[in-house]
């Protein structure tokens, strides 16, 4: 049989060495907690990561129901757009709301706030939404939304400059953003191609 070579001298040696593995492990894993206390002492406000989260969810809200309800001659373009849109925001939603709760608390993500807050949204943003308005007012509708997402983003991101944004979260909000304006590319694509029509 092969024999391993050890890199003990002895089982004296081996013992000591992980009596100080785990000693220093018990000092690595304070250190670390010490830490992780500061980490959130950061000025991560839960509440503006919610209403955050909330924005981003209203905007997907918007794209899943136009999704389903748009109708008309572009119906089956405006079908895969709107479910392109909704599956990419679901992804970025993920993302966001384990971030804000990895940097804040489970607060960032309180369903009952979320929802109500996306829905106060929508409901002043929107209020004499019309299930059966033509696509072009769903298109205008939704551009007009990602306009608002963008400007929101925006001030989220000058906000959070303001303190020691972690690189993270920088490059989250950035990667949104880039996300969004291709949102925006797209929307004014579809009206282009309607307003030729009209
Ligand atoms: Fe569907």
């Amino acid at each position: 049989m092969k024999k391993i070579a050890s890199i003990f001298k002895s089982s004296e040696e081996k013992l000591e060495f992980y009596k100080d593995c785990f000693f220093s492990k018990e000092t690595i894993e304070k250190g670390i907690f010490a830490s992780i206390s500061k980490f959130n002492e950061q000025n991560y406000d839960a509440n503006m990561f919610n209403r955050y989260l909330a924005m981003i969810r209203a905007v997907s809200l918007m794209y899943q129901h136009l999704h389903w309800i748009t109708a008309g001659d572009s119906f089956y373009s405006d079908h895969l757009l709107y479910e392109r849109l909704y599956k990419k925001l679901s992804e970025e939603i993920d993302e966001v709301a384990e971030k804000f709760i990895g940097l804040s608390s489970t607060e960032s993500a309180c369903p009952i706030q979320t929802t109500k807050i996306a829905s106060d949204l929508l409901s002043s943003l929107f209020p004499g939404f019309e299930t059966n308005s033509d696509s072009n007012t769903f298109a205008a509708y939704a551009l007009y939304l990602e306009i608002m997402f963008l400007e929101l983003n925006n001030a989220f991101y000058k906000k959070l400059s303001e303190t020691n944004i972690s690189l993270g979260l920088d490059d989250m909000v950035m990667s949104i953003h880039n996300s969004h304006e291709e949102n925006v590319y797209l929307l004014k694509q579809k009206f282009k191609v309607q307003n030729i029509k009209n």
